[in-house]
């Protein structure tokens, strides 16, 4: 059923409108944005649509084709830790732009989606996203309009994640949801917010997602003790975030903190070279330095963050023995996507192998997604 007809048979009246917003996939710049440094994601082609009308109370009433139930929130009662599960995502970006002072109500919600759920793709952004921006325009904050606008409604779905749903996440996933442009990465920088839209030109060349089907949660803590020795060996250095360093400064801090808090470091210290790393080398058309850099930023998550797991380790090594030209998991890790370079004439042969190793495995069988870069968060109706 479309959310047009869910919102509709719900309610006994048309919906005002509907919002749509990308999940994403992240190219190089991995747990970086918690640590002021540099992301290079995209928006896919897969989104989260929303059928909106408001209400003159403080009731926020939600449903999806895919989820029998219809959710009754009060947004006066929202908070830290209020609502629970999915519903977190939706009533707290009410909350977080009504706690920046914009003047929300209730609403009316029907949703459905494309982006799957647990496959590190950033479902839950773009849920948040496409209630703020239905938000928004119905309200008459305004805020799709400008770049600027788009910002502070990402640190609004931010602040939902962060506040409400209580996962200590960066700000990397809402902004590109939101900021994106189609046919182009955004390069992040999360020190300061500053975004720059770099062609993604990759002349007969694919960025190939596969979802390893291995659940991926942050909410276990793990990622949280990641953030937590990132900030560790920044205080240990003596700076502000991890961005302050570079690869010269390794040493001296590897010597300095205890020998997990330094492998953590220097992932995200090199990381962010490889982000600069893999721009510089779109510039130039470099397409095999490009892959070179996301399949060491793979060894690095995998060995010094320490946030793969065999499906995904498995994924990136049939990948690569296929022919792609690199691989990496992408997104938090413990479960979720990699991303892969690869010709175009290659696709099926990585497909192929990848899906041959998981049956021999006894894996469910991966589900591949073609990266196109997509456009952000936008009104549809
Ligand atoms: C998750 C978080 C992001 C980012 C990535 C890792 O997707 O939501 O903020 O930290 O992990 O790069």
């Amino acid at each position: 059923m479309e959310v047009t007809e869910v919102l509709q048979e719900r309610t006994g009246a048309p919906a005002e409108g509907v919002w749509s917003a990308p999940g994403r996939v992240n190219l190089i710049g991995e747990h970086t944005d918690y640590n002021d440094g540099l992301c290079l994601p995209l928006a896919l082609p897969l989104r989260t649509r929303v059928a909106a009308s408001r209400r003159d109370d403080d009731l926020v009433v939600l449903s999806s084709a895919g989820f029998g139930r219809v959710l009754r929130c009060d947004l006066g009662q929202a908070g830290p830790g209020r609502p629970k599960g999915w519903a977190a995502y939706v009533v707290g970006v009410l909350w977080a732009l009504r706690q920046a002072g914009h003047e929300v109500r209730g609403m009316e919600l029907a949703f459905a989606s494309n982006v799957p759920t647990g496959a590190g793709l950033s479902s839950s952004a773009a849920l948040a996203c496409a209630v703020g921006a239905a938000a928004s325009d119905l309200f008459g904050l305004g805020l799709l309009g400008s770049d600027e606008g788009r910002a502070e409604l990402a640190a609004a779905c931010v602040r939902a994640e962060n506040v409400v749903a209580g996962a200590a996440t960066g700000g990397m996933d809402q902004t590109v949801s939101l900021r994106a442009r189609a046919g182009h990465l955004l390069l992040l920088d999360c020190q300061d917010g500053a975004v720059e839209h770099i062609p993604a030109a990759l002349p007969g060349h694919s960025l190939l997602v596969t979802d390893t089907r291995s659940p991926h949660q942050l909410l276990d803590g793990q990622y949280e003790a990641r953030r937590r020795a990132c900030e560790a060996a920044a205080a240990a250095a003596g700076v502000p975030s991890l961005r302050s360093l570079g690869p010269a400064d390794l040493p001296s801090l590897l010597a300095a903190v205890d020998e997990v808090v330094g492998r953590r470091a220097r992932h995200v210290v090199t990381e962010n070279e490889r982000v600069r790393a893999v721009v510089a080398a779109l510039d130039t058309g470099d397409l095999a330095a490009v892959g070179a850099c996301l399949t060491a930023g793979h060894v690095s998550l995998r060995e010094d963050f320490e946030v793969t797991v065999p499906h995904l380790d498995v994924a990136v090594e049939s990948a690569l023995v296929a022919g792609a030209l690199g691989s990496r998991v992408t997104g938090g890790g413990f479960g979720g996507s990699t991303v892969t370079l690869v010709a175009h004439d290659s696709v099926g042969a990585v497909r192929e192998a990848t899906e041959r190793v998981f049956a021999a495995k006894g894996w469910d069988a991966p589900v591949f997604y073609a990266a196109l870069p997509s456009g952000p968060a936008a009104r549809e109706v």
